[in-house]
């Protein structure tokens, strides 16, 4: 077995995003049915959100649910609705017991209207229960697409604009960041990609600038708490230079 690497517990990444992937693959591999993999990846988010909190992760994003997933078989899509409820309804006590405040990335409103209800009360219960000091803001990405995202946040700055409210010099970065679903949160510093792919996927375009980003082949179901501290090991290897130079860096200015 590979030797788990030591990490630093003072510079852990704040804010942690994760493209999920490899669950299909995962299944295909013991000659099991693709929801048989999804079932297995839902069992690795309950043990990822623990270690997260155990790590001092702040705010932890998953991506559970793409704009362009509706596209997969009806059967599929019932699974992982499925599994999406059967997370929340099983796991709100505990969410609530260790301050886990639940939000929701995406255009929750178009998902199915038991799963919206499902989530107005994860996200109303665990908001309640979390108060002030959550210990983790658990960010679910559903029917999420970061092009929409952006091309929302446009919408808005545009009737703002037409109605003489701002004009389009005076728009920001800042002004279309508070538009998006991660308003009030933290870019991600890391964003982790199991399953071997080597693309984004449509997930946080304009909140990845600057985030360090971990591809690994692990199959999601088979991601534990070794391979996400290998993933912080190796972000905390990087230098991160925000467009400046590495001297810059060394010498704090
Ligand atoms: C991508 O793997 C994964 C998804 C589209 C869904 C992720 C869902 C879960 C991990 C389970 C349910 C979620 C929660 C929050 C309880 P893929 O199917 O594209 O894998 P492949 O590339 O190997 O086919």
């Amino acid at each position: 077995m590979a030797e788990i690497p030591e990490i630093d517990l003072k510079n852990i990444p704040r804010h942690v995003a994760i493209i999920m992937d490899g669950n299909g693959r995962w299944a295909r591999e013991r000659n099991m049915l693709r929801v048989m993999g999804h079932k297995a990846g839902a069992e690795s988010v309950r043990t990822v959100i623990g270690v997260a909190r155990e790590l001092g992760i702040r705010h932890l994003t998953l991506y559970a649910f793409s704009t362009e997933n509706w596209n997969r078989p009806a059967l599929e899509v019932q699974a992982l609705m499925g599994l999406l409820k059967s997370f929340l309804l099983d796991g709100l006590n505990s969410l609530k017991e260790n301050r886990i405040r639940l939000c929701c990335l995406g255009a929750i409103a178009e998902m199915p209207a038991d799963v919206q209800e499902i989530l107005a009360r994860a996200m109303r219960e665990t908001t309640a229960a979390a108060g002030d000091s959550p210990s983790l803001i658990l960010n679910l990405a559903l029917n999420y697409g970061s092009r929409g995202e952006i091309v929302a946040a446009v919408r808005i700055l545009a009737a703002r604009c037409l109605r003489g409210e701002i004009t389009p010099h005076e728009i920001t970065e800042e002004m279309v960041g508070n538009l998006l679903y991660t308003t009030g949160q933290p870019d991600p510093d890391l964003i982790i990609r199991t399953g071997g792919e080597s693309r984004l996927s449509n997930f946080l375009l304009w909140q990845a600038s600057y985030s360090e980003i971990y591809i690994t082949d692990t199959r999601w179901p088979d991601f534990r708490r070794e391979n996400l501290v290998a993933a912080i090991a190796d972000f905390q290897s990087r230098e991160r230079r925000f467009g400046k130079t590495g001297e810059q860096i060394r010498q704090g200015t």
